[in-house]
C-alpha cells in the first residue's frame, strides 16, 4: 500500500469518517423488502490508504455558462498531476446516460441532484476525489447532498458569475433560445438560482481560469502536498 501521506482541506490522510461509509445509510425506505446489506472487506481507512489522499465530494454549483464544467475539469487534471484519484460527474454528460429520463421541472432537478448525490457517496466509499458540476439551483437539494457526507468531506463550490456574463458569453446559446421563448424553466431566466447562503469556496470567474484552478486546489490539498 502506498502512503504519500497527502493531506485534503488540512484533514489527516486517513479520514475517521470513512470508517462507516461501507455501513452507511440509504437516505430513504427502500421499496424493495428482502434485502440485506452486503459487506466488504475494506474500510474506508484501507482505501484511504491505497490511494493516499482520502475521498471527497467537490460540488460545483452555479448557473448555466457559469464555468462549472471548465472549472471541474481543470481542477481534475491538476488533482491527477499530483496523484489524486479524481473523476468529474458532468450535468450535460450525466443527462445523457444515468439521468436521461429527466427534464427541467423542478421534481425533475431535484430528482437529477438526489441521483447525483447518491453516485457522490459510491465515489466516497470507494476513496476516490469526485467533483460535480451541475447547475443544482436549489439550497434544499444541496444541503441535501451535504447530509449524505461526513463531516468536511463535502465541498460547495460556487461558481459567482452573473447571469448578465453567462447569458453574454453564451457558449451553447441557450440564453438566446430562453429569451426567445424556445426553452422553458431556463435557470436564471425563467426558473430560479438559488445561491449557496455559505459555501467553502467562492470563485470570482473575472480571474484567469488558472488562479480560480489555483485557489481550488490549494483549499483542497494540505500544506503537505504544497512542496510537491
Ligand atoms: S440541474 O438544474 O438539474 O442541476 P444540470 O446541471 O443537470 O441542471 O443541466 C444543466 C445543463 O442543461 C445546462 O448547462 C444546459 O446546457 C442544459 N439545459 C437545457 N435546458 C435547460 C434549462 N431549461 N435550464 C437549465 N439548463 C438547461
Amino acid at each position: 500500500m502506498c502512503k504519500r501521506n497527502l493531506e485534503l482541506a488540512g484533514r489527516s490522510w486517513i479520514p475517521e469518517g470513512l470508517r462507516h461509509l461501507s455501513n452507511q445509510p440509504v437516505s430513504g425506505e427502500p421499496v424493495s423488502k428482502n434485502i440485506v446489506r452486503a459487506e466488504g472487506h475494506i474500510s474506508g481507512a484501507d482505501r484511504a490508504e491505497n490511494f493516499g489522499h482520502e475521498s471527497k465530494t467537490v460540488w460545483f454549483t452555479g448557473l448555466s455558462g457559469s464555468g462549472k464544467s471548465t472549472l471541474a475539469f481543470a481542477v481534475e487534471k491538476a488533482l491527477i498531476a499530483k496523484g489524486v484519484a479524481a473523476y468529474v460527474l458532468d450535468g450535460d454528460n450525466v443527462r445523457f446516460g444515468l439521468n436521461s429520463d429527466l427534464g427541467f421541472s423542478p421534481e425533475d432537478r431535484t430528482e437529477n441532484i438526489r441521483r447525483i448525490g447518491e453516485v457522490c457517496r459510491l465515489f466516497q466509499d470507494s476513496g476516490m476525489v469526485v467533483l460535480t458540476a451541475f447547475i443544482s439551483p436549489y439550497v434544499a437539494d444541496r444541503a441535501k447532498v451535504r447530509s449524505l457526507h461526513p463531516e468536511g468531506s463535502f465541498v460547495e463550490v460556487f461558481v459567482d458569475t452573473p447571469l448578465e456574463v453567462c447569458e453574454a458569453r453564451d457558449v451553447k446559446g441557450l440564453y438566446k433560445k430562453a429569451r426567445a421563448g424556445e426553452i422553458g424553466e431556463f435557470s436564471g431566466i425563467s426558473a430560479p438560482y438559488e445561491p449557496p447562503p455559505s459555501p467553502e469556496i467562492t470563485v470570482d470567474t473575472s480571474k484567469p481560469l488558472d488562479d480560480c484552478v489555483a485557489e481550488i486546489v490549494a483549499y483542497l490539498m494540505g500544506s503537505s502536498l504544497k512542496s510537491s
